[in-house]
């Protein structure tokens, strides 16, 4: 493997297509945005960037930009599409294609065995909040373990624990569309059980590689240094780090956590004879998706709630311009804040490049060192296609300023080893649709979803090419 992995992310559903091609079985994405559950003016990911037919125009152009790594998900339906049991061939040879059309092109493959396509027959049994899901998961890991292990040397379980579980238990904008902290703590557990289940199955192969798992990273900060804030920051942090980082590579849920929980939360599904699965369950390497930090204050008043824009305007109620507005409130923890003064994209995700530098460093802090990827980090843009590119100078300033700020915490000795922009080209950003563009590369979605460079893929392949004179120069590595 190369020294630095700089590459960039994707995910299945939201780029492959394909939805219903080569035998592949429903995912609950699948289903809801076919179903009248799904507001009628919501997009869906029937053919996204259509990857799964242009995968290999795609690893030229990754090649061509200087990236050496792509970081993607498999789909668990289209391997097996009822999620347990029957495999199907032709999904399996699809991969395995594709992850040899991208060792031809010298990319190293990451791969995510989740990312929150859940088979449509596992969530009609109870989903993330039966147990047998965590036990299919660990059927599916293996059979993927025993089948690529040997072209694929960086694997992770689950990607974004926190925040998919948040939308889909808790503000309840992603199927099943459920708004229920007990429902979301009971399957926040069985995901944390079935990626430790699938590390006990790595642990039994040799010479396979490295299991980690993807987490959303959200460094908390305090309004101020308060007795209450200190309490609200240290929650804010179990809640939405801790939970997924302590159980991954400490082998258990935060105590001080469990403690507060219990006394408004039944907590039963936890059972002492899963802990030995959770204890040799911990992981290699962690992957951090940075997009914002989170601005914390003490817990006020009322019921927990979370808010998200998925509209694609700024403004949209979830932040006021010089006001302080609640974006999630965690009842009797804390409640997480806009900044008034800070700076915001047109989705109310903060901008905060300091942040990655703080998460980095609070993760080495906590967990010794762990071999750190930023599996992602990206902005989201509305944008136009003019004369054959996008002129994305806000991406490029965004990207550049926020890896900007990791040789300095690879000086103090973080291992960070590889940064992956999110996203290699324009896909499908959940239910915001099409009109949140990600993309190093344009797609043109009306027209063949034909692919355009942008300006930040320019910069970005001149930035890799160049990377080592100009830190050495900054930084003296
Ligand atoms: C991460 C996910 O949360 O952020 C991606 O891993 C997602 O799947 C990305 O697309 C950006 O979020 P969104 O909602 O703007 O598409």
């Amino acid at each position: 493997m190369t020294d630095f992995l700089w590459g960039s992310a994707t995910a299945a559903y939201q780029c492959e297509g394909a939805w219903h091609e080569e035998g592949k079985g429903l995912s609950i994405w699948d289903d809801y945005f076919h179903s009248d559950k799904c507001p009628a003016h919501v997009e869906n990911g029937d053919t996204a960037s259509d990857h799964y037919h242009k995968f290999e125009e795609d690893f030229k152009m990754m090649k061509e930009g200087g990236q050496n790594s792509y970081r993607f998900s498999f789909s668990w339906p289209r391997i097996m599409p009822d999620g347990t049991g029957k495999i199907n061939p032709q999904g399996v040879a699809y991969y395995h294609k594709m992850i040899a059309t991208m060792r031809q092109y010298g990319i190293e493959p990451n791969v995510t065995l989740y990312h929150w396509d859940l088979p449509l027959s596992l969530h009609k049994k109870g989903g993330w909040e039966n147990i047998e899901t965590a036990f299919a998961f660990a059927e599916y890991a293996k059979f993927c373990f025993h089948e690529f292990g040997d072209s694929v040397k960086l694997w992770a379980t689950l990607n974004e624990p926190f925040y998919s579980l948040l939308c889909m238990y808790g503000s309840g904008n992603y199927p099943p569309n459920v708004k229920d902290a007990q429902r979301l703590l009971h399957a926040a557990y069985i995901q944390m059980y079935a990626s430790a289940l699938a590390a006990n199955e790595f642990r039994k192969l040799e010479n396979i590689g490295q299991l980690g798992i993807v987490a959303d990273i959200h460094p908390c900060y305090g309004v101020d240094d308060s007795e209450a804030c200190q309490f609200a920051v240290q929650m804010a942090d179990h809640i939405m780090n801790n939970w997924v980082l302590d159980t991954a590579f400490k082998g258990y849920f935060p105590q001080q956590l469990l403690d507060e929980l219990a006394k408004q939360y039944d907590l039963s599904f936890m059972k002492e004879e899963h802990r030995a699965i959770f204890d040799k369950g911990t992981l290699d390497f962690v992957g951090l998706n940075y997009y914002n930090r989170a601005y914390i204050r003490p817990y006020t008043t009322g019921e927990s709630f979370v808010l998200v824009n998925n509209s694609g305007s700024k403004n949209s109620g979830i932040r006021e311009t010089g006001k302080v507005k609640r974006m999630m409130v965690v009842k009797n923890m804390f409640e997480k804040i806009a900044d008034p003064n800070g700076t915001f994209t047109e989705w109310d995700f903060e901008i905060y490049p300091k942040g990655i530098y703080d998460a980095v460093k609070m993760v080495q802090k906590k967990y010794g060192d762990l071999p750190i990827y930023i599996t992602e980090n990206g902005i989201g843009l509305h944008e136009k296609l003019i004369n054959h590119t996008v002129d994305d100078t806000a991406r490029i300033s965004f990207m550049q300023r926020h890896i900007d700020e990791l040789p300095k915490a690879k000086k103090e000795g973080v291992a960070v080893m590889g940064y992956y922009v999110w996203s290699t080209f324009d896909l499908y950003s959940w239910i915001n649709g099409y009109d949140k563009r990600y993309g190093l590369v344009y797609v043109d979605f009306a027209h063949e979803n034909k692919r355009y460079p942008k300006q930040s893929y320019v910069w970005y392949k001149n930035f890799i090419n160049n990377w080592r004179e100009l830190y050495e120069t900054k930084y003296g590595h």
